[in-house]
């Protein structure tokens, strides 16, 4: 005979397994319709390294030999990327930004690397950064001239493209600055996209397309995603809390538009990890490392590998957080509520598992509790009818089995986050 407890809780389960299918059903019919670049590349969100926020535009090797845009630079860091462990959890792309060209193109119509900085030229780079198992991304621009002033690429896609493809470069950054109009800056994106497809070599497309739109009109991501394997949508990043703030507000307000769109194949960059470098707490890193896990964003830090403490090595190196973050689902997270200060992410992973980022923005006081009821998270799936919850940040700890009616109580630093894996129990 069933005694009214076990009623109520069959209730509650039967009331679980209805919600459940009601949420799968609106989950699935979210799924991204939209087709990929077919290059085969970024099936999950691009690792590497890329030097613009830490080492910007710095061009003067005569009194900062060790931080300007060199060969040397980049040599030293694709060194210390096999050998300390980076490559080994997934960051592949080691990645060069603007300021890396002569100011002519060649009398062939090249473009060139500056003679002084790299002595050697790209394609003996490109050998060097592949003999040690990695990858190496260039930049260019889809306009007259690079953001920095550097030769833009408008009228040479083809050409720049091939060279590229001939030095053996793995990836191509594309900004746009010093396009005169949005249809050229449209049809720049794609004939590059193209122009890298007909070279025959596997060159990953990284694009700012969307940022460059944003202030004339809204961008076509379902067009985007066919031709670039990750576009920026919003300002560069800087070190300090204000700014991985805004990245993080610009995507909440644009969720609907641009989480639908990300996948296999194509990803929403946030821009890069500044981890290890001097603007963010303890907290704020532990927090762009979450947050970046939950946004399914490529994974490019822009650091100096070769001075970084071994909290912020070990927090980029953290397997379980890449493993969310490389989950080959491909589904990006988001948020999903906001009250009194605090904002709840969600992802979900393969084999129904779901990540949950709990981010306490209160900048006064100390740290604060947050309880939530397991039931509301994973569209109502993610504890039904029980689950396994590990924190995987700020600390790694089994929390352990939850059932769909229980609460989950944490303690949040400000501007921190608590980083959680759930995982069916039964
Ligand atoms: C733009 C881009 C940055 C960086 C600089 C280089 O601002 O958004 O990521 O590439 O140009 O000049």
């Amino acid at each position: 005979m069933m005694t009214a407890t076990m009623m109520l809780v069959s209730r509650v389960r039967r009331l679980g397994c209805v919600l459940a299918f009601c949420f799968l059903a609106l989950f699935l019919w979210g799924l991204p319709g939209a087709r990929a670049l077919d290059n085969g590349l970024a099936m999950t969100p691009t690792m590497g390294w890329l030097h613009w926020e830490r080492f910007m535009c710095n061009v003067n090797c005569q009194e900062e030999p060790d931080s300007c845009i060199s060969e040397k630079l980049f040599l030293q860091i694709a060194e210390i990327m096999a050998s300390d462990g980076w490559k080994d959890v997934g960051y592949e792309y080691l990645c060069i930004d603007d300021c890396w060209m002569a100011p002519e193109r060649d009398s062939e119509g090249r473009l060139q690397a500056d003679p002084k900085r790299f002595p050697g030229g790209i394609r003996r780079l490109a050998n060097y950064v592949h003999s040690k198992g990695l990858k190496l991304g260039i930049y260019a621009d889809v306009g007259n001239k690079t953001c920095a002033g550097f030769p833009g690429s408008f009228g040479y896609y083809d050409i720049d493209a091939k060279t590229f493809a001939d030095w053996g470069v793995d990836l191509l950054k594309f900004d746009g600055c010093y396009c005169d109009s949005i249809n050229h800056l449209a049809d720049g994106y794609k004939h590059m996209s193209l122009a890298l497809n007909r070279t025959g070599r596997s060159i990953v497309y990284s694009c700012e397309w969307p940022l460059y739109m944003w202030p004339i009109f809204k961008p076509n991501y379902t067009e985007i995603r066919e031709y670039c394997n990750h576009w920026r949508n919003f300002a560069d990043v800087y070190d300090s809390w204000q700014s991985i703030r805004s990245i993080l507000d610009w995507t909440t307000s644009n969720q609907e538009r641009i989480v639908p769109v990300a996948g296999p194949g194509g990803w929403n960059d946030p821009d890069m990890l500044v981890i290890g470098n001097f603007g963010l707490s303890r907290d704020q890193q532990i927090t762009q490392m979450a947050l970046w896990a939950i946004m399914a964003a490529p994974l490019l830090m822009s650091n100096d590998l070769r001075h970084i403490s071994l909290e912020a090595k070990a927090l980029l190196q953290d397997k379980d957080v890449i493993a969310i973050n490389q989950d080959p689902l491909g589904k990006q997270g988001y948020r999903l509520r906001k009250e009194d200060n605090f904002e709840v992410w969600e992802r979900p992973l393969s084999n129904l598992a779901w990540a949950v980022a709990m981010v306490n923005l209160q900048e006064i006081g100390g740290p604060r509790s947050y309880t939530i009821s397991v039931t509301s998270l994973g569209q109502g799936l993610a504890c039904n009818p029980d689950c396994l919850i590990t924190q995987l940040l700020p600390v790694k700890r089994k929390l352990g089995f939850y059932e769909w009616t229980s609460s989950l109580k944490t303690q949040i630093n400000p501007t921190g986050t608590v980083l959680l894996r759930l995982e069916r129990a039964s």
